[in-house]
């Protein structure tokens, strides 16, 4: 049976992922903090599509946790490297160590992964890795810096990794979503966009484009802006995030 590693498994985007694999039999391996969400997603894909699940509650924030991972998962044939935090407002105003937090899971962890499974997959001559990015990966993002930046080292990292890795049988894959609806903008102090596509729509294009292009977009929109030149779409990122943070702080201030 195949195997596939997910981390932030429990929810969101990486629960539907997860979905996409239960549906192809893939044995499927969870890691997420919350054990209780970690329990539901598990009830979730054994009761419907019957498949093997395990979980694992760990924290990727903390150094070394993805070498005990990967000690404690053992090979896999498929590593989704999903789990990501987000960070919104002025740069020096948000704390330190909620920002470094953010490396060390969107950046830190998501490198460690690759490396650590990379090797293993190397030796089997097999492998498939997907890491998820974002459509913020594609700009700098004022106001919301520290993420779009931690993208953009996702979105060149697996670019790179992926040529490096073609010869030894191994695909790696980069997906970029724009606005998804799940609780990350309530837990990441983000306004949630009006247009905002689902996580198993999300997902199943992602599932079903992973064979073509090593960077994968869903959203016709988001495939077109990807193409406009940055100045203006960082100019764009600006306005928006600009006028969200306003709207916050007069809304915080009534
Ligand atoms: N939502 C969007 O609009 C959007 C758009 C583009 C890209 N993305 C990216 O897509 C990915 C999934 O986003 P989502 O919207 O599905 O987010 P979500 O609903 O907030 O789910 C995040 C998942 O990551 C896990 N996680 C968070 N911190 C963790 C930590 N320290 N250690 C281990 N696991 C941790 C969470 O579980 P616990 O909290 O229990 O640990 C949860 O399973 C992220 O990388 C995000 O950056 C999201």
């Amino acid at each position: 049976m195949k195997k596939v590693l997910i981390t932030g498994g429990s929810e969101g985007l990486g629960l539907a992922l997860a979905e996409c694999y239960a549906k192809d039999g893939y044995h499927i391996v969870l890691c997420a903090r919350n054990r209780l969400k970690l329990e539901e997603a598990k009830h979730i894909l054994q009761n419907i599509h019957l498949c093997k699940v395990d979980t694992i509650s760990l924290d990727l924030s903390v150094i070394g946790n993805s070498q005990k991972l990967y000690e404690t998962v053992g090979s896999v044939d498929v590593l989704i490297n999903n789990a990501g935090i987000g960070s919104n407002g002025i740069s020096w105003k948000i704390p330190m160590e909620k920002e470094e937090q953010l490396v060390q899971i969107n950046v830190i962890a998501m490198m460690d992964l690759c490396k650590l499974y990379l090797k293993d997959m190397a030796e089997r001559k097999e492998g498939v890795i997907l890491n998820i990015a974002s459509t913020g990966a594609f700009q700098p993002g004022p106001y919301i810096a520290s993420y779009y930046a931690s993208k953009s080292f996702v979105e060149s990292y697996s670019q790179a990794i992926a040529m490096e890795a073609r010869e030894y049988g191994i695909s790696v894959y980069c997906a970029c979503p724009g606005p998804l609806d799940t609780d990350f903008y309530h837990k990441h102090d983000g306004r949630k966009p009006k247009n905002v596509m689902s996580a198993e729509h999300c997902a199943a294009y992602i599932y079903s484009h992973m064979h073509k292009k090593v960077v994968i977009i869903p959203g016709l929109l988001n495939r077109i802006v990807y193409y406009l030149p940055k100045k203006i779409k960082m100019r764009f990122v600006y306005r928006m995030k600009k006028k969200a943070l306003k709207e916050k702080k007069d809304a915080a201030d009534r």
